[in-house]
């Protein structure tokens, strides 16, 4: 893979897989470090325990395009914990609309626990506004009587709700859909092999 010029702009023309794929992963960068980039927020699709598809929207915190690694922050009481404690297969679903981007990335999750060495370091650096979350009672999915019925005074509880998700990206599949410009491309890094096609969209 060509190291990633983290001030590079995403080459999404280009004819060579490559290319592409250091692109998609100087996105993905660029989506943890600023708050407006389409890369920001992205879909992250489990299985239900009832066995329907659940999907929902988390922030991307950290990447790194040479082992695969993906990772977001979420709280150990949330539905979607106990979903990726049953099966870690995940889906996550970034789009640009701006430039027509499509990126699937297909992969298994790890979760790092609440008070774990790998969560603890992902929570220091994280100032108290973006812990509040972590706060509030009673735990996100409950039935509630108003929409303000909440209490996040137990700042000591963020230490034992806060989860680290890291995603092993193990298939990636692009799109690019504009008028002139309709490429489509997969990345698969299953059996310790990067193997990159282009396919028809
Ligand atoms: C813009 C945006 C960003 C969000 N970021 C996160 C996040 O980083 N982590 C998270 O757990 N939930 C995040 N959420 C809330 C989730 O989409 C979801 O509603 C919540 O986590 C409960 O999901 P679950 O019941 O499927 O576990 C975000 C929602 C929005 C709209």
């Amino acid at each position: 893979m060509t190291p990633a010029n983290p001030d590079a702009e995403p080459d999404w023309d280009t004819d060579r897989l490559d290319v592409l794929l250091a692109s998609i992963w100087r996105s993905f960068e660029a989506g943890c470090r600023n708050r407006t980039s389409a890369f920001r927020n992205v879909v992250v699709a489990t299985t239900g325990t009832d066995g329907r598809p659940n999907a929902r929207i988390v922030v991307l915190r950290a990447v790194d395009g040479e082992t695969g690694l993906i990772e977001f922050h979420t709280d150990a009481r949330s539905a979607k914990v106990g979903e990726l404690t049953r099966s870690g297969a995940v889906e996550l679903l970034f789009w640009d609309p701006v430039s027509s981007v499509q990126i699937r990335v297909s992969g298994l999750a790890t979760l790092h626990e609440p008070g774990s060495e790998e969560a603890a370091r992902a929570l220091a650096p994280i100032p108290d506004a973006g812990r509040v979350k972590y706060r509030t009672d009673p735990a996100p999915g409950t039935v509630i009587a108003a929409p303000d019925m909440l209490d996040q005074a137990d700042a000591g509880s963020v230490v034992e709700r806060f989860t680290l998700v890291r995603v092993h990206a193990q298939a990636i599949d692009f799109l690019r859909l504009v008028d002139g410009s309709q490429r489509r491309a997969v990345f698969d890094r299953r059996a310790g092999l990067m193997a990159a096609a282009w396919i028809s969209p």
